[in-house]
């Protein structure tokens, strides 16, 4: 079964029980500065969660697109990831521990519309219960109405079955399902199946949490006002799972990208097929390369991708993008005309220094704030060099020189370093809502019978392939050129909606990208107050509002194929 048929099945199932699918948020979470990124199917939900009406009811399922950074430095294990994809169902005071525990159940074991695993290799634990919550028996009782051998569930504490979002929040007791890999475990003892965990001999698959309670500062306070359900399962170690695979990378989540890398060092493949997965669903939505936060995560992933791709003799990581985007096209649209310039720039600008960076390493440089400054190299990768010839490097130092220099730049606003591609970054994405400006006006002067065939951004200019059979008149060119820069000066604001596709299709938004689960797309509206601009289907990123573009110049228009004409243009 692949990733993407178990997806579907997982929604089709919480379908079925009465849930409304809803989309992945993004993974830059909205209204809470408190984490970088999402990095669980519930964080988007916590104000439902704490009590706020959802649109779409108190029943909920959706597989919520997840990063973690934690783990980056154990990335090429059999385990870890940075990107994932969360599969879970939430009860927003609905149903609660009884259901939830029977779906899981059927959902995991049924044939007919589940996964069809073994029942006879499942465990499950429970929480033992302490001060803030009472032993957890009642789940207990229902796994064994399900079948589950009482000698199969474990009670353990607060550290294994206990989960909230963070220090404050929703939280609560938690059960947890564990899958026998080996299909040799049978009944084991409470320690035999500690340690049959920690071997991954059993694979905790699946998580219920009933968040019933409320904590501050780390603390249980009480509890909430309503009872819900959160439940999560990694979508890829699920997908190993049933396949009998012992590895996430295993898997059809990844193998379309290992295929298409040169044999060599393993886990510098898998690191490679991570932060190139991780790196496209980051800059599609929104983040572009830089120097702090996600930014800075960003091209940590993107350079380590670079770096081990030159390990192997792989250079090209950003032809990988239009693979990912295949690969996703049913759920997520990836816009692969403008993930891929973003992440050639990278490596264009990158592999131009990394050889000189490598070069100084080589020669015992581990000064982490010049090789950071004037080639670019994150400090983590100084670090992993240094690793991986058994040395240590004084992380402290670096901090207190970049302390230093902060402290120095800081009247001068954000510092510039030589590595640094933010400029590269503004120009790609101002050049794409560009080209939504460009599309819209040779509509409104050709004719809406126009339609956008094909197109390719660089930081300098960027090109669109449209349908029409002639070549267009000086007047027709200086006229669209007129109307995209009116639409500049007008400082249009770019909204993004999500929307049903079908409803985009009677607005007659502009298709280019496929659609996403259930027919939610996202549509980008060029517009001012009543009045819109440009509207079409794109998974982004934009400029906030088109007054910054510059001036809008049509540089070339020419054949490109029968029936299908070529514009290049830039921003100057
Ligand atoms: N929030 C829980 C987890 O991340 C269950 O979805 O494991």
């Amino acid at each position: 079964m692949t990733s993407n048929q178990i997806r579907e099945k997982f929604l089709k199932f919480f379908e079925s029980k009465g849930h409304s699918v809803i989309p992945s948020a993004s993974l830059i979470p909205e209204n809470d500065n408190s984490v970088l990124f999402t990095t669980a199917g519930m964080q988007p939900l916590v104000p439902y969660l704490l009590g706020k009406e959802h649109l779409k009811g108190r029943r909920l399922a959706s597989s919520q697109k997840c990063l973690r950074t934690g783990d980056i430095d154990d990335i090429g294990d059999n385990r870890h990831l940075t990107f994932f994809e969360m599969l879970g169902n939430w009860s927003l005071g609905d149903y609660f521990k009884e259901e939830s525990i029977a779906w899981s159940f059927e959902f995991l074991t049924s044939k007919e519309n589940g996964l069809s695993l073994d029942s006879s290799r499942l465990y499950v634990t429970c929480f033992e219960g302490d001060e803030s919550a009472p032993r957890d028996e009642e789940s207990k009782n229902i796994w064994m109405k399900t079948g589950i051998p009482e000698n199969r569930i474990y009670f353990l504490g607060k550290e294994d079955n206990w989960w909230g979002p963070g220090e404050n929040g929703p939280c609560g007791p938690d059960t947890e399902i564990f899958y026998d890999v080996t299909g040799k475990c049978g009944d084991l003892s409470h320690e035999d199946f500690l340690r049959a965990q920690k071997e991954e001999k059993v694979i905790e698959i699946w998580n219920n949490v009933f968040m019933e309670y409320e904590s501050k500062d780390g603390k249980v306070i009480g509890k909430l006002a309503q009872k819900n359900v959160d439940t999560g399962m990694g979508l890829e170690r699920i997908t190993a799972v049933i396949n009998g695979k012992d590895n996430v990378y295993n898997t059809d989540c990844f193998e379309y990208i290992l295929n298409s890398l040169p044999s060599g060092d393993e886990k510098s493949r898998r690191i490679i097929a991570d932060h190139m997965r991780a790196s496209c669903f980051l800059i599609s939505d929104g983040v572009l390369p830089g120097n702090s936060d996600r930014a800075y995560i960003l091209r940590r992933l993107l350079r380590g991708a670079i770096r081990h791709g030159k390990k192997i003799g792989f250079e090209g990581v950003s032809s990988l993008v239009l693979k990912i985007a295949e690969k996703y096209k049913e759920s997520y649209s990836l816009d692969v005309n403008f993930i891929t310039p973003i992440v050639e720039a990278e490596e264009n600008k990158f592999l131009n220094t990394l050889d000189k960076g490598l070069k100084e390493f080589e020669k015992g440089e581990r000064d982490t704030f010049l090789l950071f400054t004037s080639y670019g190299f994150p400090v983590e990768m100084t670090i992993e060099l240094a690793r991986e010839k058994g040395e240590t490097i004084d992380i402290d130092l670096f901090n207190q020189k970049m302390k230093e220099h902060q402290d120095k730049s800081r009247a001068g606003g954000e510092q510039k370093f030589k590595g640094g591609l933010a400029g590269t970054s503004e120009a790609i994405v101002k050049l794409h809502t560009a080209h939504h400006l460009l599309l819209a006006a040779l509509q409104k002067v050709l004719g809406t019978s126009v339609k956008q065939r094909g197109s390719n951004i660089t930081e300098e200019r960027l090109r669109m392939d449209f349908s029409f059979d002639r070549k267009m008149t000086d007047e027709e060119k200086s006229e669209v050129e007129k109307l995209v820069n009116e639409a500049i000066e007008k400082d249009y604001k770019v909204v993004k909606r999500e929307m049903l596709k079908s409803e985009a299709e009677k607005i007659g938004a502009e298709m280019e990208f496929g659609a996403k689960y259930e027919d939610i797309v996202s549509v980008y509206f060029v517009e001012k107050g009543d009045e819109v601009f440009s509207k079409e289907f794109c998974g982004g990123p934009h400029v906030e509002h088109t007054g910054i573009l510059g001036k809008f110049k049509i540089q070339k228009e020419e054949a490109s194929s029968a029936g299908v004409r070529r514009i290049k243009a830039v921003l100057e």
